[in-house]
């Protein structure tokens, strides 16, 4: 294994696509089944051997550091209500990573938020997530890509194919194969239908080497005005090689209601308290 142990996570976003709920509950607190967001990234990142987290916050996003700190009274009231399964459950979120935070201060984009924890991450390779875009599966999404990092020591990104009505939601990547890996050759950020070099999207899950950094400063702004992660990621793999994965597993983009609906109930159906329940409303349902 390679000595790849820190993952940044930029939650600073506003979370504009879910208002009002966002309005003053930070978009990656949002509970898919008894569970917010962001504990699913940190668990992912935990299982593909990870151990120091960054998140890059911005205003109102302290319930997230909330949500990892240890609530003493609330432990010490479950512990003697008797309630040790909570107890335990409650207990382990606060202590399951080393977490450091630092704050974007201006909203400048998923690039700049990146950017801001570049003295953290120093002279390292890394990983970044995307709390709101959810995987499920088998072996992590993080995991997946790590296996690719260790054979190549290059930069690697998640992808999954998209329709075609759907690219320009996304970053998009052109790629060809390389002795059965898949080499970037370039990145657009959102293109237009017509632009779109390909199906293949990025979905929120990458691991850099630190030159990253050196595209990221001298990046200007590009789609929305801000700096984005993307086109600083097309510098990068013109000069050194990255690869893509195609993920394994079932990927639900829950920043926006229709996805967060969906993985509440894919998730629901797999959980063994829920399950049941929740088949015998759904079979009740007019459609
Ligand atoms: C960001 C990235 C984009 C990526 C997407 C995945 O876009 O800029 O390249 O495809 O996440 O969800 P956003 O969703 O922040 O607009």
């Amino acid at each position: 294994m390679t000595d790849l142990r820190k993952v940044v996570f930029p939650v600073a976003g506003m979370g504009t696509r879910f208002l009002p709920a966002t309005k003053a509950t930070p978009k990656e607190m949002l509970p898919i089944l008894d569970k917010p967001l962001i504990q699913y990234g940190v668990e992912e990142a935990l299982s593909a051997g990870m151990k120091d987290v960054i998140m890059v916050t911005g205003r109102g996003k302290r319930a997230i550091e909330d949500h990892f700190d240890i609530s003493v009274e609330l432990e010490a009231n479950l512990r003697s209500a008797g309630k040790g399964d909570l107890y335990e459950q409650v207990s382990q979120v606060a202590r399951m990573a080393n977490i450091a935070y630092i704050r974007q201060k201006e909203p400048k984009g998923l690039g700049h938020a990146v950017l801001c924890a570049r003295d953290w991450v120093g002279d390292e390779c890394f990983g970044v997530s995307l709390a709101d875009e959810l995987m499920v599966s088998e072996k992590s999404a993080l995991s997946q890509l790590r296996d690719l990092h260790e054979k190549t020591g290059a930069s690697v990104v998640g992808l999954v194919r998209v329709p075609a009505d759907k690219v320009s939601r996304y970053g998009i990547v052109a790629a060809h194969d390389e002795d059965g890996l898949l080499r970037i050759d370039r990145l657009v950020e959102k293109p237009a239908i017509a632009d779109a070099p390909s199906d293949m999207a990025l979905m929120g899950r990458y691991i850099f080497t630190p030159r990253l950094f050196d595209y990221l400063e001298k990046q200007t702004p590009g789609s929305l005005s801000e700096i984005q992660l993307t086109d600083a990621m097309d510098g990068l793999a013109k000069e050194e090689p990255m690869y893509g994965v195609i993920l394994d597993g079932a990927r639900f983009d829950a920043g926006n209601p229709v996805g967060f609906l969906q993985a509440n109930i894919a998730l629901g159906l797999n959980h063994p308290d829920y399950a049941e329940a929740l088949k015998q409303f759904i079979r009740t349902l007019p459609i």
